[in-house]
Formats: structure tokens, C-alpha cells, sequence
């Protein structure tokens, strides 16, 4: 079976996708920093499919170490590009890091591409790239808005980096998925999300909030106009997710694509509240998540839900995971870190 190099394999999406892709047949091998990852999911991963995937620390930005990886594993027919920095306040303060990181990352990747002989290669862009949408839910041909952030800026760049580049060598094709909100983990409670420091992101707080490990989850805004005032988002199982870039590497292999360059909205469908997504994690798990209403978060879109039906007939993918299957999820993830972290120190 096919190679697939996995980026930022270690890290939440990049984890569950290794574990689709292992059950599905497929050798990986995770190129990863572990900058903002453990490299105790392999120990997860291999738990949960039985097959330890081969590893290589390496940034991808070193463009020499790089080149030595795709000489060692001569048999890569495909890339899934995870490997980037995501955190959209981090990269107002720093954004040179953000532009090398993601940048440089891809620009080595596209370059070493054709030297190795690979074809293949799947990228991480975000709904980010619609800015506020004029028009819900949003399809792949809604305008591009001006980038809020550095890190968004990454994502459209990193879009364009490769429709140019694919323009200029039609020997490579690349299919571009557009995320929405990823949430929950795999139904093993093995790996799931495991963010550094204090989480940026909402599921993270709200289930270190439930454990206590946070006083309380602060919601950013309830003066928007929505029905309750709370941002909408489109929160997507990670597993459904992790399932699509499967579909999109059998896709290219098989040349079952379209054009070249494809491009596809991976959501639900459904918009959701801040406040509806405490309230069903606080219902499905019977527990409390106390929280308080603040400001405004800088740069917060009011609300984007996806019209994922693009993806769903041409990629034959739907998300199928429930809201409430997904917050149990993210909970029995939490608990099991909890236990696991709390037996090691005793
Ligand atoms: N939120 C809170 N409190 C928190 C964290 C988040 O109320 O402590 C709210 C946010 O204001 C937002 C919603 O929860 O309304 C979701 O916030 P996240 O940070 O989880 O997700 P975002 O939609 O802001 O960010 C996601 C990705 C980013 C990406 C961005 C682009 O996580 O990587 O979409 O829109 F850049």
C-alpha cells in the first residue's frame, strides 16, 4: 500500500487522520517538531490501530533535513500538510513566525515535490479564508476576504502558493480543504485535542473548565446578532474530519480528480451557538461548566457555517458524528488525560 507522508502528524487533526489512514490500509510516515504536540500519541495511535507509525522530528522548514526524510522513505506517493502554527493571536504578535512557519513549510514541500517524485499533496486551509461570509451558509465560491490575522493570511497565501505553483508544473495536483470548527476525539479516548498552555480554542477550555482545572470559561460576546448574542461556528467531528482527507488521498491517487487544484468545505452544515455548545456538553455529560460573559474577543467572526454539499457529492463524505456523540467525546478525552496524567505522578 501506498506511503503517505503525514505533517504535524502528531498534533489533533494530524493524529486522528494517521489512525484513518492506518485502518484503512495505508503506511505513514509523521513528520513533526512537536512544537505544539507529545510524542506520546504515538503510543496513543499505536494503542488504538496497533501499528506505531514511523516518526521523524523534523521541521519542515529545514529545507536540507527535508530532502534527506524523502530520501529515506522513497516510497511517499502523497503529502497531507497539517504542519503549521494555528494561533490567531500569537500570530498578530509574531507574525514572521507564522508567515516561515507555514510559508517556508509549504514552499520546501512544492519544491522537494518534484524532485522525489511525488504528485500528491493535501493542504490544511480554514473557513478562515471567508472572513464573515455575505452570504450562509457558505460555499467554495464565496469571495476571499482580507485576512484578519497573519495566521489567516497563511492559510490564503499557502492557497495561492499552490494553485501558482501547480499552474506552473501541471505534473502535481493538490486538493485544498477548507476546515471549520474541529472538535472531540477518537471514540477510544486514546488521542484528542491537547492544546500547550491556556487553550485558545472554545472545546478545550470548556472541558478543562468541567474538570476545574479552569475557574471558569469566559464567552467572548453575547451582543452579536445571533439568536442568543453568541458567535455561530460549525463544529465538526475531528474523526468525519480526519475521514475526509482519506477520501481526498484515494481521490488523487485513484486520478479521480477534476482539475488540478480542488478545493472543498469540510463541515456540517449546522451553525451552532457558544452558549448551545455549553449547555448540550454540560446536558450529554452531567456536569457543570461554569462561565461568565465578556468582552468581545478582537477579530471574532460573528457567525460561518459551511454548505459542505460540494464536498458531499463529489467526495461521497459526510459528517456523520453527532453533536452529542462529539461532546461526549471531548470529554472522555479530558477525563482520560486527567487519569493518566494524575497515575503518572503518583
Ligand atoms: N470562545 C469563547 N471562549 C473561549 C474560546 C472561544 O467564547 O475561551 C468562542 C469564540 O469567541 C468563538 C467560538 O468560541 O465564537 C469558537 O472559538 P475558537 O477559538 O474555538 O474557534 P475560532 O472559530 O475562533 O477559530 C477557528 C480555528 C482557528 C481559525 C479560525 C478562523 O480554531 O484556527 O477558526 O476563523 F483561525
Amino acid at each position: 500500500m501506498a506511503r503517505i507522508l503525514v505533517t504535524g502528524g502528531a498534533g489533533y487533526i494530524g493524529s486522528h487522520t494517521v489512525v484513518e489512514l492506518q485502518t484503512k490500509g495505508y503506511d505513514v510516515v509523521i513528520v513533526d517538531n512537536l512544537s505544539n504536540s507529545n510524542i506520546d500519541v504515538l503510543n496513543g495511535i499505536e494503542t488504538i490501530t496497533g501499528i506505531r507509525p514511523a516518526f521523524e522530528n523534523i521541521d519542515c522548514v529545514d529545507y536540507v533535513s527535508m530532502d534527506r526524510m524523502f530520501e529515506k522513505y522513497n516510497d511517499i506517493e502523497a503529502i497531507i500538510h497539517f504542519a503549521a502554527s494555528k494561533a490567531v493571536g500569537e500570530s498578530v504578535e509574531k507574525p514572521l513566525m507564522y508567515y516561515r512557519n507555514n510559508l517556508v513549510s509549504l514552499i520546501n514541500l512544492l519544491q522537494l515535490m518534484p524532485i522525489h517524485k511525488v504528485k500528491n499533496i493535501v493542504f490544511s486551509s480554514s473557513c478562515t479564508v471567508y472572513g464573515q461570509p455575505d452570504i450562509l451558509p457558505v460555499t467554495e465560491n464565496a469571495p476571499i476576504k482580507p485576512a484578519l490575522s497573519p495566521y489567516g493570511n497563511t492559510k490564503q497565501v499557502g492557497e495561492e502558493i499552490i494553485r501558482d505553483t501547480i499552474y506552473a508544473n501541471r505534473s502535481l495536483q493538490s486538493i485544498i480543504l477548507r476546515y471549520f470548527n474541529p472538535i472531540g476525539a477518537h471514540s477510544s479516548a486514546e488521542i484528542g485535542e491537547l492544546p500547550n498552555g491556556i487553550p485558545n480554542n472554545l472545546l478545550p477550555f470548556v472541558t478543562q473548565t468541567a474538570l476545574g482545572l479552569r475557574k471558569q470559561l469566559m464567552v467572548f460576546g453575547n451582543d452579536y446578532n445571533t439568536p442568543d448574542g453568541s458567535c455561530i461556528r460549525d463544529y465538526i467531528h475531528v474523526v468525519d474530519l480526519a475521514k475526509a482527507h482519506v477520501i481526498a488521498v484515494q481521490r488523487m491517487l485513484n486520478k479521480q480528480t477534476k482539475s488540478d487544484v480542488e478545493t472543498f468545505n469540510l463541515g456540517t452544515g449546522r451553525g451552532l451557538s457558544v452558549l448551545e455548545i455549553i449547555k448540550t456538553f454540560e446536558e450529554v455529560n452531567n456536569v457543570e461548566v461554569p462561565y461568565k460573559i465578556v468582552a468581545r474577543r478582537e477579530g471574532d467572526i460573528e457567525k460561518v457555517w459551511a454548505d459542505p454539499s460540494y464536498a458531499n457529492n463529489e467526495l461521497g463524505w459526510t459528517a456523520v458524528e453527532t453533536l452529542e456523540e462529539t461532546l461526549r467525546s471531548a470529554w472522555a478525552w479530558e477525563l482520560n488525560y486527567a487519569q493518566r496524567v494524575n497515575a503518572e505522578q503518583s
